[in-house]
């Protein structure tokens, strides 16, 4: 498919207004997506877990404008309250996805969304909140037009994506892959496919305990993070890397191989940031914590077998990643040994999802 099967054929048929809601998940890459070209194209592929508990859920109330505009209409509540500085986010989404979405300028919208997470927990909520945000505005083309639901579900990722890269992979569960890839047969640099492998059970329960070592503001943001990988030394052979540990999941994921799993897992999340270290300018996002965190975890997995293992996103948090099968003693472990790293003791327990969900439309 290409960008222009996303345009929306013309319509005919406005509903003078409704409301639609729904709540996504935010994920955690396996396999990193850093680095992108033009128009939100990923310089690699990567894949990622749909989690469940880590959520936005968005409502959008639209009603036709009285006269028309040329500008967009909306007002927004975050956590019931007016948020100013989130607004010009949303208004440049708005002009990337309006191309797609033509009926935009013809309503006003009010849009109240809300985390389940703490605000400033250091979570990037852009995932969750821009795929909730995409599949609102595309349940009201749905209103106005009939698609089919594999369509609709390729929309909404691909919507998402012009808002946030790793966004398009919270369209779904539980194993998202976004890129084009030759092992995966109809992967897009435009929308995540679910991950079409075959995954051993041991994967269908998977557990993400997200410690919270730093809760304030991400030192750098994802765009000028993504921007460091332009003329970096280590960026071509890290795009093929990617492709690479996309080849060596595809039997791990089948065999419910967790001693490999674990490999590429933390390798990824370890190069992720070298490639920040390594960038001009250069970022350390780690902090003493995280480190702490990463050692302890080594040596109990040394000491005990237990399968469990760390990623990392573009900051100093830790995600703890550990099959249902060894759930308590993880726990266990979590709470003698690292909780004591995290921001007045916060983490929060979250595990592979199903993806997103409508919960309203009227
Ligand atoms: O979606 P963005 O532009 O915020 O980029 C996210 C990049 C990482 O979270 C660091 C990795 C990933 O693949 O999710």
């Amino acid at each position: 498919m290409t960008e222009n099967d996303f345009k929306a054929k013309s319509y005919t048929n406005f509903p003078e207004s409704g409301k639609v809601g729904w709540k996504a998940p935010s994920n955690i890459a396996l396999v990193k997506y850093w680095g992108k070209k033009a128009n939100q194209i990923p310089a690699n592929p990567s894949i990622s877990f749909t989690l469940d508990a880590c959520a936005t859920t968005t409502q959008v109330s639209f009603s036709r404008k009285e006269i028309d505009s040329d500008d967009f209409s909306f007002e927004l509540l975050f956590e019931g309250k007016p948020k100013e500085d989130f607004k010009p986010k949303i208004q440049t989404f708005l002009e990337r996805i309006e191309p797609y979405l033509p009926f935009l300028k013809k309503y006003h919208f009010a849009i109240e969304t809300s985390n389940s997470f703490p605000h400033s927990s250091g979570i990037a909520s852009s995932a969750s909140g821009m795929s909730a945000l995409a599949l609102c505005f595309l349940s009201i083309e749905h209103k106005i037009q009939h698609m089919e639901a594999d369509f609709f579900t390729k929309k909404a990722s691909f919507l998402a994506r012009l808002g946030s890269g790793s966004a398009c992979r919270s369209i779904e569960g539980d194993l998202v892959q976004w890129g084009k890839y030759e092992g995966i047969e109809g992967s897009s640099d435009l929308y995540g496919v679910r991950c079409p492998y075959e995954v051993h059970p041991i994967f269908k329960n998977y557990h993400d305990t997200i410690l919270l070592v730093h809760k304030g503001q991400k030192q750098v943001s994802s765009t000028v993070g993504h921007n460091l990988m332009h003329n970096h030394p280590y960026a071509e052979k890290r795009f093929e890397q990617a492709h690479t540990n996309l080849d060596k999941l595809k039997p791990i994921l089948a065999e419910g191989n967790l001693e490999a799993f674990m490999e590429v897992v933390e390798s990824e999340a370890l190069t992720l940031h070298a490639m920040m270290m390594t960038s001009m300018p250069y970022f350390i996002l780690m902090m003493p914590d995280t480190l702490e965190i990463i050692n302890k975890l080594w040596a109990f997995r040394r000491a005990t077998k237990t399968p469990i293992c760390f990623t990392l996103d573009a900051g100093a948090n830790v995600h703890v990643l550990y099959p249902d099968s060894v759930k308590e003693k993880a726990i266990q472990f979590i709470q003698d040994e690292l909780v004591a790293h995290c921001e007045n003791g916060h983490y929060i327990c979250d595990q592979i999802g199903t993806g997103a969900k409508k919960f309203f439309e009227e």
